[in-house]
C-alpha cells in the first residue's frame, strides 16, 4: 500500500471542511464514473460539524444525493432514538436534511440482538459489495487508538473473515456496551479512507499509530491499510502534538 497522506489542520472547521471538500470531489468522480457512491460514516464528536456542513446551504447542493447510498461504520446497541446511537446523530445532522432517499440508508440495526444485527449487515454487504470495493470511509480514532468499534485487545481486532461483527466491548467510548462495527479487512476493501483526529488526547495515540512499532492488537487503527485505495489523516494542530487547537 501506498503511505497515508497525512495533512495537518488548524482546527476543528478547517477539518470539515476540508473534509467535506474531499467527500464532495469524491462523490462526483464516482457518480461521473460508476453512477454511484458508497458512503461510510462514523459516530463520535469529530465529524459532527463535518455532517453540519455537509447539510448546510453552501454544500447541500454539491452531492447528487439521490445517487449516493450511506453506510455505518459502527453502532452503539441501543435503539436509534437513543441519545447514544450514532445513527441518529448522524440523521439528525446530514440525513434527514439532504435529499437522499429513505431506501438508500443502511442502518446497523442497534435494538436487535447484537449479533443478529452484525449478521444481516454483513450478509447486506457481501451482496452489495460482491461486484466492487466501497468507495470511501470516513473513520475516526479514540485516544486508545480505536477506530470503527475496533478496541484494543478486542476480538473484533483479530477478525479475517467477515465483514461485519458485533462484540461486547468492556472499555468503549460509552463504557461496557455491545458494538456492531465493520471489520478491518472490509474497511481496506475501500477506494478512500479518511480519517479525522481532533484534540490533544489524540496525540500521543497517533504518533505511536504513524510512528509505530506495530502493535495492532493494542493500536486497532495500524490494522487499516488500503489494499488499493488511498488513505489520507485530516488532523488538527492539537492531535498532531503542535499545540492547541482553535
Ligand atoms: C463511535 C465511533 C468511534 C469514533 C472514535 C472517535 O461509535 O464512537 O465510530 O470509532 O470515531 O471513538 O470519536 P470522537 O470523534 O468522539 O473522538
Amino acid at each position: 500500500m501506498n503511505p497515508p497522506n497525512i495533512h495537518v489542520l488548524p482546527s476543528v472547521d478547517a477539518i470539515a471542511m476540508e473534509a467535506a471538500d474531499r467527500i464532495v470531489k469524491a462523490a462526483k468522480e464516482s457518480i461521473e464514473l460508476f453512477d454511484r457512491f458508497s458512503l461510510f460514516l462514523s459516530g463520535g464528536s469529530t465529524p459532527k460539524p463535518l455532517y453540519e456542513l455537509l447539510a448546510s446551504d453552501d454544500y447541500a447542493d454539491a452531492i447528487t444525493w439521490p445517487k449516493v447510498e450511506v453506510f455505518m461504520v459502527d453502532e452503539r446497541c441501543v435503539p436509534p432514538d437513543h441519545n447514544d446511537s450514532n445513527y441518529k446523530m448522524i440523521a439528525e445532522a446530514l440525513l434527514t436534511k439532504v435529499s437522499l432517499p429513505r431506501d438508500n440508508i443502511y442502518r446497523m440495526k442497534g435494538e436487535i440482538e447484537p449479533n443478529e444485527a452484525a449478521k444481516a449487515y454483513g450478509l447486506m454487504l457481501k451482496e452489495k459489495f460482491a461486484e466492487y470495493g466501497p468507495d470511501f470511509m470516513l473513520l475516526g480514532m479514540g485516544s486508545d487508538g480505536h477506530t470503527a468499534s475496533l478496541f484494543p485487545h478486542s476480538e473484533a481486532v483479530k477478525e479475517t473473515h467477515h465483514r461485519c461483527v458485533a462484540h461486547y466491548v468492556e472499555n468503549s467510548t460509552t463504557g461496557k456496551s455491545w458494538r456492531v462495527t465493520l471489520t478491518a479487512p472490509f474497511i481496506n476493501s475501500a477506494r478512500d479512507i479518511l480519517v479525522l483526529t481532533a484534540g490533544a488526547n489524540k496525540s500521543k495515540a497517533l504518533q505511536e499509530v504513524l510512528e509505530g512499532p506495530e502493535d495492532p492488537d493494542r493500536l486497532p487503527l495500524q490494522l487499516i491499510k488500503p489494499v488499493h485505495g488511498r488513505m489520507t489523516y485530516l488532523v488538527d494542530i492539537a492531535a498532531a502534538g503542535m499545540g492547541d487547537a482553535d
